[in-house]
């Protein structure tokens, strides 16, 4: 494969944004993992949160994100998000983005949890899909961009401690290397790693691994948000019960039909999604029956005609979303903690870059407020593109984070007789894909605990002293059981309870000992 200018490696929002913002400067390649539409963008329900509204502003927003944050939003991060917000979406609907609009011929905008105003800018219930299709036609149309699909990436080249491209399998299972000017991971999330999931199956937080193996800094990795509302229903997929249906009045109500989440939280149903997600499971065992959504109250025309795409794939299990009550639980849907970037998408490793969900900006904290994930795609994406077309640097360590323990984040240390939390024993791991999501949703799921943890961290432990992989998908259990490693080992380090990382043995919030971001690196980065 001939060298390019910048390599993109993911086709969801914050790829695609800065492919567009690349192409004038040079050739840019894009790798997707799938169809060029299967990515957690794609998937996005809810909508894309920016200040539009007469009774909102940046600040607003940023209040809210940052007190969804629970305590570790990067401020300055939360700042860019919310400024550039506003004018990256105008940009989006001037390229084309058909938003569902108001009598007024404004966007309409909806309300989902934890945001103070009706701020959710909306294409149905497919906004990512539509965010997706805008961004992609602009893409198609570029002369110096280029895209492959079914691709699966493996190894950043590094050399002389910087980044020079990837390593990669293309859909035939033949290896090939792309050496690249600048080399973006915009791979998305990896919710994969855990058993019940609302993410499609390329999430598995490749990036993530492929920072931790290049030697690249990552941050935060415990928080992982748990949606509280996918589809509960045995034999069925996971899907996404969007949060906007609570926006629009549905209410969460027991096995009785009683609705319990008031009981649990001032802001009932709209409380924060860690809250609501524990909420239900407590609920559920509480009165021995699943948890479920009702709409019946609603119009039940405008809820099939607001939510086209949840009440079909309702229909498809035999619910009529409008008049059944929908069995719902929790399922892992967002990473907050990444691969550490400053505001520009810079990793520590000189001219590797990460924007979206495979990044740790800090701008979500411990808890992602819904419907920034697009926003910050958007925005990050663009940023990084500005990035990658100055001079490689790596990106200081912020003033906010702590470097822990990195050297054994891959290749724990064989410890005897040491039962402090990090001191983690040495047995090479066997488990395949489904083993690893099983003991990942069973022990580094909602309720976490020193015990379960340190049962997860213990099967997981052979992640990186296994032989090298060899095949395509040698290297996918690798990464896969890398990243499930790097989750329950934060997880297992932070004793507190904040935001989506919750610790039955720690219930409480820890300011004065866990108000800050945890960086784990291998070797010097
Ligand atoms: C949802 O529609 O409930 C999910 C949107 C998001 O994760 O922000």
């Amino acid at each position: 494969m001939h060298p390019v200018d910048f390599l993109v490696v993911g086709g969801g929002v914050a790829g695609l944004r800065a492919a567009i913002g690349l192409a004038a400067s040079g050739r840019v390649l894009v790798l997707t993992k799938a169809e060029p539409a299967e990515s957690n963008t794609g998937y996005a329900q809810g909508g894309i949160a920016a200040a539009f509204g007469d009774d909102d502003t940046p600040a607003l927003h940023a209040a809210d994100t940052v007190r969804a944050g629970d305590g570790l939003c990067d401020e300055s991060a939360v700042a860019v998000l919310v400024e550039e917000g506003p004018p990256d979406v105008r940009e989006l609907l001037a390229w084309g983005a058909r938003f569902d609009l108001g009598a007024d011929g404004r966007p309409a905008l909806g309300r989902e949890a934890a945001h103070s105003v009706r701020r959710v800018l909306h294409a149905g219930d497919a906004t990512g899909r539509e965010i997706g299709r805008v961004l992609w036609e602009r893409v198609s149309g570029l002369a110096t961009a280029e895209t492959i699909d079914h691709v699966l990436a493996t190894e950043i080249i590094v050399e002389d401690g910087r980044a020079r491209g990837l390593r990669y399998f293309d859909a035939a299972g033949a290896s090939h290397e792309v050496r690249a000017g600048a080399t973006l991971l915009a791979t998305g999330g990896a919710g994969r790693v855990f058993r019940e999931t609302t993410n499609p199956a390329v999430a598995t937080g490749d990036g993530i691994a492929l920072a931790i193996h290049a030697g690249a800094r990552v941050a935060d990795l415990e928080f992982v948000q748990f949606h509280p509302t996918a589809l509960n229903l045995a034999g069925a997929p996971r899907f996404l019960i969007s949060e906007a249906l609570r926006g629009e009045g549905a209410r969460l109500v027991n096995g009785r039909g009683d609705a319990f989440m008031l009981r649990r939280h001032p802001d009932g149903d709209l409380a924060p999604r860690d809250v609501v997600a524990r909420g239900i499971v407590r609920e559920s065992e509480e009165t021995g029956a699943p948890v479920f959504l009702t709409l019946a109250h609603l119009d039940a025309g405008y809820v099939r005609a607001r939510f086209p795409t949840i009440a079909a794939m309702c229909a498809q299990v035999g619910l009529d979303l409008a008049r059944d009550p929908i069995p719902v639980g929790p399922a892992a849907h967002y990473m907050m903690g990444g691969v550490d970037t400053d505001e520009w998408g810079r990793t520590s490793l000189p001219g590797l870059f990460a924007a979206g969900e495979v990044a740790c900006t800090g701008v979500h904290g411990a808890n992602r407020l819904a419907s920034n994930s697009l926003l910050e795609g958007l925005v990050f994406g663009a940023r990084a593109a500005v990035a990658m077309q100055q001079p490689a640097r790596g990106a200081a360590l912020k003033a906010d984070r702590i470097i822990a323990d990195g050297s054994s984040l891959i290749a724990p240390a064989v410890d005897g007789g040491d039962d402090r939390p990090d001191a983690i024993r040495h047995q090479p791991s066997a488990l395949d894909s489904e083993a690893v999501r099983d003991v990942m949703w069973r022990n580094a799921g909602l309720f976490r605990s020193r015990e379960g943890l340190t049962d997860a961290v213990h099967a997981l432990d052979g992640a990186g002293a296994a032989a090298p992989p060899a095949t395509a998908d040698e290297w996918r259990q690798h990464n896969l059981r890398t990243v499930a490693y790097a989750i329950a080992r934060a997880a297992l380090r932070r004793e507190e309870s904040r935001g989506g990382h919750f610790r039955a043995d720690f219930p409480r919030r820890d300011d004065a000992r866990w108000q800050v971001h945890i960086v784990d690196a291998r070797g010097d980065a």
